[in-house]
C-alpha cells in the first residue's frame, strides 16, 4: 500500500487500484480549485504509475461524493476568473477521461453540479442507492461547467440532459439506473467491496486491450461513423503485436487462464 500528502484528497493503491478520495467531507467534498488541482496530479500520477492498472474516484465519509464546485469560492470570481475556473475543472476531469486506465467513478452520496460532472468524466460509475444526482446551477444563475451541458447529453440522451439541467431537480439512484445515468447500482455498505470487484474483473483483463478500447470509443465516438470503424480496425490491429493478444489467444486455446503482462 502507498500513500501520499495532498491537502483535499486521500491517493492510495491498493492490490494495483489508485483510489482517489475527495477529502473535504465538512464542506460535502466540494470542489475548490486547489482540490481540483490535486484530482490533476492524482489523474496524471496513477496514469504513469505501472504498479496502477484501475483508478477509483471517490468521496470521503457517508453523505457525499462531491457537492458541486466550491459556490464560496466561485462566488467571488468575476467572469474571467470563472472561465479559468471551468478551463481547470475541464483540464482535471480530462485527465481522467483521457487516461489509458479505466477509472470507476464510487459514487457514495451527494453528485451534484461538479460532482455529476466529475461521475460524468469518469468511464463507469458504480453508485450506492443513497447516491443523488443532479446539475442545480440554474437554481444559482449559472450553467454546468465541467463538462455537463456536454458530457450528460453523449451519455444519456440530449432530451434527459436538458431535463435535468434545466429543472436543475435532484433525482434518486434508482432514477440515475433508469435514465443511464450510472452503470452499476449497489447497496450503500456494499458499495467499496462492489467496486473492488469490479477493478479485479477489470484487472484480470489485458490492460492494452482495454486502453485500446477506452481509445476506440472516445476518439471514435467523436467521429463519423466510417472514420470510426476505420480507428477500431487500426486499434483492432494494434493489438496484433502484442504479447497480450498472444497469451490470450493462447491461453483460450489451452484451456487456462491468460497471464497479461501489458506488452
Ligand atoms: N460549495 C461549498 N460548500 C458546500 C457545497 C458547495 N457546493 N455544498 C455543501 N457545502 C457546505 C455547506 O455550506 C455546509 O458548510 P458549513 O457547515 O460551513 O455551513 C456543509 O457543506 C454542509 O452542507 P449542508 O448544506 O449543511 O448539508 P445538507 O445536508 O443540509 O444539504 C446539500 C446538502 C447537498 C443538499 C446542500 O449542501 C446543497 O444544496 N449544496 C449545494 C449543491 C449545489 O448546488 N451544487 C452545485 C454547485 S455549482
Amino acid at each position: 500500500m502507498t500513500q501520499d500528502e495532498y491537502a483535499n484528497l486521500l491517493y492510495v493503491v491498493t492490490d494495483r487500484v489508485a483510489w482517489i478520495t475527495i477529502n473535504r467531507p465538512d464542506k460535502l467534498n466540494a470542489l475548490n480549485r486547489a482540490t481540483i488541482d490535486e484530482i490533476a496530479r492524482a489523474a496524471g500520477r496513477a496514469a504513469s504509475d505501472p504498479d496502477v492498472g484501475i483508478v477509483v474516484v471517490t468521496g470521503a465519509g457517508e453523505k457525499s461524493f462531491v457537492a458541486g464546485a466550491d459556490i464560496a469560492e466561485m462566488s467571488t470570481l468575476d467572469a474571467l476568473g470563472a472561465q479559468r475556473f471551468s478551463h481547470r475543472l475541464n483540464e482535471g476531469f480530462g485527465l481522467l477521461e483521457a487516461s489509458p486506465k479505466p477509472v470507476i467513478a464510487a459514487i457514495n452520496g451527494f453528485a451534484l453540479g461538479g460532482g455529476c460532472e466529475l461521475a460524468l468524466a469518469c468511464h463507469v460509475r458504480i453508485a450506492a442507492d443513497r447516491a443523488v444526482f443532479g446539475q442545480p446551477e440554474v437554481g444559482l444563475g449559472l450553467i454546468p461547467g465541467a463538462g455537463g451541458t456536454q458530457r450528460l447529453q453523449r451519455l444519456i440522451g440530449r432530451g434527459r440532459a436538458l431535463d435535468l439541467i434545466l429543472t436543475g431537480e435532484v433525482i434518486n439512484a434508482a432514477e440515475a439506473m433508469r435514465i443511464g445515468l450510472i452503470e452499476r447500482l449497489v447497496p450503500a455498505a456494499e458499495l467499496r467491496a462492489a467496486v473492488t470487484a469490479y477493478a479485479s474483473k477489470l484487472l484480470a483483463k489485458g490492460p492494452l486491450a482495454l486502453s485500446r478500447a477506452l481509445d476506440a470509443v472516445y476518439a471514435g465516438g467523436e467521429m463519423a461513423l466510417p472514420e470510426a470503424l476505420r480507428l477500431e480496425a487500426s486499434l483492432f490491429g494494434l493489438c496484433f503485436a502484442t504479447d497480450d493478444m498472444r497469451e490470450g489467444t493462447r491461453a483460450f486455446l489451452e484451456k487456462r487462464k491468460p497471464r497479461f503482462v501489458g506488452r
